[in-house]
């Protein structure tokens, strides 16, 4: 209350001093002074000033020859001090080292502007202009941060911010530092599995630090299964172990059929799994065990299912000769196939390849079939070695191979080609001397220098000679 009456009592000082009643006082003081070096004037000018929300500012307000004059700070029409008063009730408010204004604790309502003002005839103003920063806050959408999309939708991910000035927004991936996108928006398009993961919103504006959001995408598609081999080998007796891998966002169960019986574990029979793999284990493999099995997997969004075929026929042929013959006419074939049954037979097929520069045409197939003292190469290969006679030198060749045991005959190879010597050219290993293919290289012959060349170059030289 006091301080309400004592700024009342300056206003009424203030106006009487405009209506002259001290112009008296005020002229006796300002005789022996020039007139206008007397008057009151800001040493400081108004200015821009920035706070962070919480900091403590003081706006600075110093004037000569203040003399008599009162000081007033004012915020708009409010009248914050007048003099050493405090007018307005504020305990944030100070006045420090002469008529500074401080004030503590700045809140976002301080914003605004601050006007020092000299009382007299034709008061003076220093405005001073307050901006208050505040630091960047943010906030996922929605507030657990966490998003599920079914594959091959379109995902946004949001964030909203706060903060003077107004912070950017962009987008990373966790532990990853290239940017995705910039705004309160991520957007993802066809979201497939690589999508899913942990996305984090960086919100800065340059007021302390940048803070972040984080969402989880996860990403909801129909159960992934992988095979590791699409066809086993398998003979009477043996034991058997077939694996599917599943991958699934939800917990789904895989479960085994052979051909469209849905397969239980019984004394032979075993299913099991570990980690994401999942285990068929059949023991003393017998004949009805063989043929088409396969593993399902189901959840929300989907059914797969893989095939794993089972067959007693031989596995696909690989060939292990090089590609080169260091012969003429003959060429040692070797090659691997997985059979754990005896071969019975095998089926050689071997063709030329008419060709120059210019010209590629296949001839006529030649077939050999062979019932082979073969040489087992681990329990479950063979190794075997054929050399094919007859051929053409400096030529192209190709050949395939089909495989027979007790369960009947495997796949035909891929077709293997090979290459037959040239005269006067030994292949050497690694060697990829194309042109030596080509049917124009001819083998040439370097005489011995005889007594008739001999005697021709001395010849010559006696000529030479004379003439000269
Ligand atoms: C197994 O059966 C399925 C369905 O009939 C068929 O698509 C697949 O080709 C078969 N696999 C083999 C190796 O026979
Ligand atoms: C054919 O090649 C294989 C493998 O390099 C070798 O073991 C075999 O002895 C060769 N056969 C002949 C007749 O050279
Ligand atoms: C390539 O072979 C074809 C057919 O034998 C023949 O007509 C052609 O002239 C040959 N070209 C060259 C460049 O030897």
């Amino acid at each position: 209350m006091e301080t309400i009456w004592c700024s009342v009592l300056m206003f009424l000082l203030l106006i009487i001093r405009k209506n002259g009643l001290c112009q008296n006082f005020a002229e006796s003081v300002n005789t022996r002074y020039d007139v206008e070096s007397n008057e009151p004037q800001f040493i400081t000018k108004g200015h821009l000033y920035r706070a962070v929300v919480g900091d403590t500012i003081v706006l600075p307000c110093k004037v000569k020859n203040l003399g008599s004059y009162i000081l007033l700070w004012r915020r708009s029409a409010a009248v914050l001090t007048a003099a050493n008063f405090m007018v307005t009730r504020d305990v944030r408010l100070t006045m420090v080292d002469g008529f500074n204004l401080q004030i503590s604790s700045v809140k976002i309502s301080d914003a605004g502007d601050y006007v020092c003002q000299i009382g007299g005839q034709e008061p003076k103003d220093q405005i001073h202009t307050l901006e208050i920063l505040v630091p960047p806050t943010i906030r996922t959408i929605p507030d657990h941060g966490l998003v599920s999309a079914k594959q091959g939708s379109t995902v946004h991910l949001e964030c909203k911010t706060s903060g003077n000035p107004v912070p950017m927004i962009h987008w990373f991936r966790k532990h990853s530092s290239m940017p995705l996108g910039e705004g309160a928006l991520l957007t993802l398009e066809q979201v497939g599995r690589q999508h899913a993961g942990t996305y984090q919103c960086k919100a800065e504006n340059g007021v302390r630090d940048a803070v972040y959001g984080e969402i989880i995408l996860k990403v909801l598609s129909p159960p992934d299964i992988t095979v590791e081999k699409a066809w086993v080998h398998a003979a009477e007796g043996c034991d058997v172990e077939l694996i599917c891998t599943l991958h699934s966002d939800a917990n789904s169960d895989l479960i085994w059929y052979q051909n469209s019986f849905m397969l239980e574990p019984t004394d032979r029979r075993s299913i099991f799994t570990k980690g994401n793999k999942n285990f068929l284990r059949i023991q003393h493999f017998n004949k009805n065990d063989f043929g088409n099995y396969s593993c399902v997997a189901d959840n929300s969004l989907g059914r797969t299912k893989k095939y794993i075929e089972v067959s007693g026929r031989p596995g696909p042929t690989v060939f292990l000769s090089t590609q080169y013959s260091n012969h003429l006419d003959r060429y040692n074939l070797t090659f691997k196939i997985e059979s754990l049954s005896e071969l019975d037979e095998i089926k050689l097929l071997y063709r030329k390849l008419m060709m120059n520069e210019t010209y590629q045409k296949p001839g006529k197939w030649d077939e050999l079939i062979l019932y082979p003292s073969v040489l087992r190469y681990d329990s479950r290969h063979f190794v075997m070695s054929y050399i094919i006679r007859q051929l053409e030198h400096n030529s192209v060749y190709e050949v395939m191979v089909q495989a027979k045991n007790r369960y009947g005959w495997n796949e035909v190879s891929d077709i293997h080609q090979f290459h037959t010597r040239n005269y006067g050219y030994r292949f050497e290993d690694n060697d990829l001397g194309i042109s030596s293919i080509s049917l124009s290289s001819k083998a040439i012959n370097i005489e011995p220098l005889t007594s008739r060349h001999f005697l021709l170059i001395f010849g010559i030289l006696l000529h030479v000679i004379i003439k000269a």
